[in-house]
C-alpha cells in the first residue's frame, strides 16, 4: 500500500517506482478533473511556506496557483525575507514554519540545506530545486512523457547538456520507471558519478540502460526523448562564457533531430537560452511538449500536494477514487 502523507519530497529516489506511479496517475486525474471543470478544494485551509534562494517562474507560479485551486494559500519568502541559513538557524527556521504551515517547499543551492530543512521540519519539505536535483521537474517530465507515448518502458531519453540537476533527477526517474537515460555532455561536465551509479542500480532492476556519454551523435541515435537544459545554471553566470564555448557542439537543432526517432519528443524545463542549448526552430517543432512540461508543473505538483498533505489517501487506486467523487 502506497502511504505518503507526512513524507518530503527532496529527491526522485525518496520515492518508490510505485509512489512515483501514484503521484502521476493522481495528476492525471486532477489534470483531467481542472480541465472538465469539476476540481476539487482538497487543500482548503491549508497553507505552503515557499523559500526561494533564486529566481523562478514555473516554480513559483505553480505551487501558488495550485495552492490557489485547492483552496489553500501559498506564501512565497523570497531570497532577501528570511536568508537561509544566515538570519537564524535551518533547524529553527524548519521547526517555525512546521508550526503555522502545512507544507514547506524549498528552492535552494546547496543540497543540504533543503535535506537539512527535510530533517528537521514536522511538515513534509518539497525540493524545488537544488544544485543536486529538480525532482518536481522531472514528475511533470514523466507525466509529459506519458501523455506523449503512452508507457515509460523500452523508451530511450537522451538529456543534452549539464549533467547537473535536472539530468541527475531525469536518471532517477528513468531507472526507477524502467525508461533508459543517455547524458550526454562536454568532457568535465558529467553527472555525478555516484547518481550514475545508483541510477544504473536501479536500471538494472527495471530494464532501463543508463548511460554517460560525450559522444553527441552516437548517444542521440534512436532517442524517443531529446531533452535539454541551460548551460549556465543559477549561480554560474560567472562561468556562462566559458560554457558556451564547451557546449557549442552540444546544442539540440536539426542536425540532432535527424539522428533521433522522427516523432522524438523535444523536451526542455525553461528557462531557455535559444541559439544556445536549442534553436527556436527545434523548441517549436510538433514533436517539442515543452510548454506541456511547463503546465504539468501544475498538476503534478498539486498531486504530490494533495498525497503529502495526508489530503487524498494514496492507495493505488486514488486516481480512480478521486474521478468517481
Ligand atoms: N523549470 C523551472 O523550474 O522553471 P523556473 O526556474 O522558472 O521555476
Ligand atoms: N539547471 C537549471 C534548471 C532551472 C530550472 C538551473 O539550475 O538553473
Amino acid at each position: 500500500m502506497v502511504r505518503l502523507d507526512g513524507r518530503s519530497y527532496v529527491s526522485v529516489k525518496d520515492f518508490s517506482a510505485e509512489e512515483t506511479l501514484e503521484v502521476l496517475r493522481t495528476a492525471a486525474a486532477l489534470k483531467r478533473e481542472r480541465k472538465e471543470g469539476r476540481a476539487r478544494r482538497l487543500l482548503a485551509d491549508r497553507t505552503l511556506a515557499m523559500i526561494f534562494q533564486k529566481p523562478s517562474l514555473r516554480t513559483r507560479v505553480s505551487f501558488e496557483a495550485g495552492m490557489t485551486q485547492l483552496g489553500g494559500h501559498a506564501i512565497y519568502l523570497g531570497p532577501s525575507d528570511i536568508r537561509l541559513g544566515e538570519r537564524e538557524t535551518v533547524e529553527d527556521i524548519a521547526l517555525t514554519l512546521s508550526r503555522m504551515a502545512d507544507l514547506i517547499m524549498a528552492r535552494v543551492f546547496g543540497h543540504d540545506l533543503v535535506v537539512d530543512l527535510a530533517r528537521h521540519a514536522t511538515v513534509p519539505v518539497i525540493n524545488g530545486l537544488s544544485d543536486r536535483e529538480h525532482p518536481c521537474q522531472i514528475l511533470a517530465d514523466l507525466q509529459t512523457i506519458h501523455e506523449r507515448r503512452g508507457r515509460f518502458e523500452g523508451l530511450k531519453a537522451v538529456f543534452c547538456g549539464d549533467g547537473n540537476n535536472v539530468a541527475h533527477s531525469l536518471l532517477y526517474g528513468g531507472a526507477q520507471l524502467g525508461m533508459g537515460v543517455t547524458v550526454v555532455t562536454p568532457p568535465g561536465y558529467e553527472p555525478a558519478p555516484d547518481i550514475v551509479a545508483e541510477a544504473a542500480t536501479m536500471g538494472r532492476a527495471t530494464g532501463a540502460a543508463i548511460a554517460v556519454s560525450n559522444d553527441l551523435a552516437a548517444a542521440c541515435r534512436g532517442a524517443d526523448v531529446l531533452y535539454t537544459d541551460v548551460w549556465a545554471s543559477m549561480g554560474q553566470e560567472a562561468e556562462a562564457e566559458r560554457r558556451k564555448r564547451d557546449f557549442r557542439p552540444y546544442q539540440v537543432n536539426d542536425a540532432v533531430m535527424a539522428l533521433a526517432r522522427p516523432d522524438a519528443v523535444v523536451l526542455h524545463c525553461l528557462p531557455a537560452h535559444y541559439g544556445e542549448e536549442i534553436d527556436y526552430a527545434t523548441s517549436r517543432r510538433p514533436g517539442s511538449a515543452i510548454f506541456d512540461q511547463a503546465e504539468n508543473r501544475l498538476h503534478a505538483q498539486k498531486a504530490l500536494m494533495v498525497l503529502l498533505a495526508g489530503a487524498l489517501r494514496a492507495s493505488g487506486a486514488s486516481a480512480t477514487a478521486a474521478e468517481a467523487r
